[in-house]
């Protein structure tokens, strides 16, 4: 689980990085709060996470992992696209995006859930 997050934070890496090159050329500034939430939610947050799955194997063989990692993976995407819909000034996602908005920080609390209850120091 950590390594299948760390593979998919990279492509968020190269989506926001792509999306910021993008801004910068085109002069798109509106998109930077979905250029700013494609790199944080999904790169470096993923990242993070990722790293500490594969640290601490028994943080990612729990349920709450699990359920992180498909609250995350679900919820990130469908609110990037609402997101970009609702910069632009179309208002036909917003409701979508708020629920995966919801599912994001869901997502987060139980990822904090879980290192909070079973990140352990090693003892090796
Ligand atoms: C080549 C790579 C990148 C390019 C070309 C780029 C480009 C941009 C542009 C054009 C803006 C808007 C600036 C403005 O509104 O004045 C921006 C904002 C921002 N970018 Fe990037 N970006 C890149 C990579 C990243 C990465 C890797 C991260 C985070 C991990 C990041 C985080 C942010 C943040 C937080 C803001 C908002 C700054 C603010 O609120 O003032 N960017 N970026
Ligand atoms: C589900 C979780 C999150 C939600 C719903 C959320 C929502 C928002 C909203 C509504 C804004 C204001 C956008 C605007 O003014 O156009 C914002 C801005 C911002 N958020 Fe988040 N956020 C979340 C998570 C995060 C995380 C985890 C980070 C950093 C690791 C972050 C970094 C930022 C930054 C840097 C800005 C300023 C962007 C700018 O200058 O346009 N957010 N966020």
């Amino acid at each position: 689980m950590g390594v299948r997050l760390i593979k998919i934070s990279v492509v968020y890496f190269v989506i926001g990085v792509l999306l910021g090159y993008y801004m910068s050329t085109a002069h798109a500034y509106n998109l930077t709060p979905v250029h700013v939430h494609i790199n944080l939610l999904g790169w470096t947050s993923l990242t993070l996470a990722g790293i500490l799955y594969v640290l601490f194997p028994n943080l990612a063989a729990t349920k709450l992992a699990k359920a992180h990692f498909w609250l995350h993976n679900i919820g990130l995407p469908a609110m990037m696209i609402g997101l970009a819909f609702m910069v632009y000034g179309n208002t036909s996602l917003t409701f979508a995006t708020i629920i995966s908005a919801n599912l994001v920080t869901l997502a987060v609390i139980l990822f904090a859930v879980n290192i909070l209850m079973n990140l352990k120091e090693k003892t090796e």
